[in-house]
């Protein structure tokens, strides 16, 4: 669905996205990871063909972004980080607008406000909604013309727990009928639940590309944690296939000193601190 090689791109003299290259596959959750400013917006904004002064080559669906006609449109539905609709226009006013823009037919209306928990609100202007109503609405605008791709930036950032959850699994849920998702996020609970693959970005470059469960794998063994009291309390950790060699712990066993115990996989949050030296925020 997606080819990019040796992808390039600046705002300023200063290179920004340098040299990436990766493709996804149809039927994909293909995650962009990274801190704020790593780049991921300005990715999704060469995908989606929004923004056309790059080097190399970003194909989506067969076409060249930087010559998207605008039927390229009606294969991609793009769910902004902000909420891009008309606040003085009711939902529904707001929906069958952005649906007479494409030459496909429309899903129905009122089917996706249902799906989203908003059929009572259908009528109600947009600037009288909250957040996480307009977080649900954004993605349903995306979802109107039944789009083969579908570029989510942020979808779960800012949202309650409920909401997230249902954003999430309507995510899912497009991804169970086929469709190719890209996804950008600077949350590695999300990345780990929903990507088949993610890509880390720092500093506009990509620094890893697998699948969540191999990047975890890709550490090594899980570690236990434990605590004894000495002068107060101290912690140590120790991977779980060295903890026959750890004296100390043998020692705290022996003598029953240990306070507490436990072991722990790494998360996505420690392999991207460990391959890029940065946390996600
Ligand atoms: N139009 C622009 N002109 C110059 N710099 C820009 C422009 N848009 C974004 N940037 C730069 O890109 C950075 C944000 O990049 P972005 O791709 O949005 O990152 P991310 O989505 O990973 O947080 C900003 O810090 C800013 O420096
Ligand atoms: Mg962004």
């Amino acid at each position: 669905m997606i080819q990019v090689n040796n992808l390039s791109f600046s705002y300023t003299k200063q290179p920004f996205i340098s040299g990436m290259s990766f493709s996804v596959s149809h039927g994909e959750i293909f995650g962009f990871l990274g801190p704020s400013g790593a780049g991921k917006s300005t990715l999704q904004k060469i995908l989606i063909g929004m923004i056309t002064a790059y080097q190399g080559s970003a194909m989506v669906n067969g076409v060249e972004c930087k010559k998207r006609t605008k039927d390229f449109y009606e294969d991609i539905g793009v769910d902004f980080e902000f909420s891009t609709m008309y606040e003085k226009l009711t939902a529904k006013e707001n929906l069958q607008f952005f649906s007479s823009l494409y030459e496909k037919k429309s899903r129905s209306i009122e089917e996706l406000l249902e799906m989203v928990g908003l059929d009572r609100d259908g009528d109600k202007r947009v600037s009288d909604y909250s957040k996480g109503m307009k977080s649900r609405l954004n993605f349903i605008k995306a979802l109107l013309h039944d789009p083969l791709l579908l570029c989510l930036d942020e979808p779960t950032s800012g949202l309650d727990p409920t909401n997230s959850r249902m954003m999430k699994d309507m995510i899912l849920a497009e991804k169970a009928k086929g469709k190719t998702i890209l996804l950008t996020t600077h949350n590695m609970q999300d990345a780990a639940e929903l990507c088949d693959r993610v890509a880390f970005i720092v500093g506009g470059k990509i620094c890893a590309l697998d699948s969540p469960h191999s990047l975890i794998m890709s550490k090594g063994a899980a570690a236990v944690t434990y605590t004894w009291l000495e002068n107060g309390e101290h912690s140590a950790n120790c991977p779980i296939d060295r903890i026959s060699s750890d004296e100390r712990l043998k020692g705290l066993i022996s003598e029953n000193r240990l306070q507490s115990i436990h072991s722990g996989e790494p998360t996505l949050n420690d392999i991207f601190m460990d391959i890029t030296g940065r946390t996600l925020v």
